[in-house]
């Protein structure tokens, strides 16, 4: 019988942003602080027993969004994972990797990164390679910078790239409101505006540092002040792409978030609530306001990559 093995892994809102000077190989120094949301992408992984891999993808129901933007080739991040852990463990066996989304695609929340730590886990354990948790966590790093954030999950402070985790101390749940777009913005587009407007004198870059207002919220479990120390340096860069963003963060005001901020590199709006209750208003009034394709609501921290089921 083959055996398939089922791994979800959250998506993530970044609490803080904070974004260095362009390094000689692209990537930019960063302190981040990213919470694990309750959107999760979901990976069914089984074992071939010839040399194919497959990959198919679907939209769960809380995404009602086209999975066509999703590439299907080898450039897919689920399958580039499944491929890394066969390098790794020297597999000779294919792979079919079944991945239903439920992470706004191209939305600064990490739904491919996701779906990277879900293959990895999945992987490895169709194949069951006897993976310690540090080589997954490697294997993880060498996908991309948001893949170790989707596999620890919780709330953890990101250095270097972004992929440098420490866990961060939290109380309680906070409630959150996703605000999405149909158009996607693309991560190094974004990453490119913010070096131009440097280049250009538009604003400064400096080394980043943690924010210690963030931390202590947080350790707090006091959503008011998460809300008004939200930052993102990218904000502005994904705002002259997609200037619309600028209603999305208005209207989230409006009805009273305690803060809203571009997610990542954008453009879905993270939306702070006081109560499950508030948010299920601000995302009322987003959707009345006809300022995002798609409105969601999630609560974090949640756990990381997690193995829902093995046949
Ligand atoms: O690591 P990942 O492939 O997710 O990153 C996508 C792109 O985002 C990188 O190619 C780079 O252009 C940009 N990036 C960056 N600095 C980071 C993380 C990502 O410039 N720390």
């Amino acid at each position: 019988m083959p055996r398939t093995v089922t791994v979800r892994a959250p998506g993530k809102v970044n609490l803080q942003l904070s974004v260095g000077p362009r390094r000689e190989d692209g990537y930019h120094p960063l302190v981040t602080v990213f919470q694990a949301v309750s959107l999760f992408e979901t990976v069914a992984a089984t074992a071939r027993d010839d040399e194919e891999f497959t990959l198919s993808v679907s939209t769960g129901p809380s995404l009602m969004l086209d999975p066509v933007v999703v590439p299907l080739d080898e450039t897919n991040l689920a399958l580039r994972a499944a491929r890394a852990v066969a390098e790794r463990y020297g597999i000779t066996d294919g792979i079919d990797l079944e991945i239903v989304k439920g992470v706004p695609v191209a939305g600064g929340m990490a739904g491919g990164s996701a779906d990277a730590a879900a293959a990895v886990v999945a992987c490895a354990e169709a194949w069951d390679v006897g993976a310690s948790r540090k080589e997954l966590e490697r294997i993880c790093a060498t996908l991309g910078a948001d893949v170790p954030f989707c596999l620890h999950g919780h709330t953890a402070v990101g250095l270097g790239r972004g992929d440098e985790l420490s866990p961060a101390m939290t109380h309680g749940e906070f409630h959150w409101v996703l605000a999405t777009q149909r158009i996607g913005l693309s991560t190094p587009g974004v990453f490119a505006e913010f070096d131009r407007a440097v280049a250009a004198g538009e604003r400064t870059v400096a080394n980043p540092a943690i924010d210690d207002r963030v931390m202590a919220a947080l350790m707090a479990g006091d959503a008011k002040r998460l809300g008004e120390a939200l930052t993102n340096d990218l904000q502005e860069s994904a705002l002259r792409l997609a200037p619309h963003l600028d209603r999305v963060l208005a209207a989230a005001m409006e009805a009273e978030a305690l803060g809203a901020v571009v997610s990542g590199s954008g453009p879905t709006v993270a939306a702070l609530a006081r109560s499950r209750q508030h948010a299920l208003a601000i995302a009322a009034h987003l959707t009345a306001s006809d300022v995002a394709d798609h409105v969601l609501t999630a609560s974090g921290p949640v756990a990381g990559a997690t193995v829902l089921l093995e046949q």
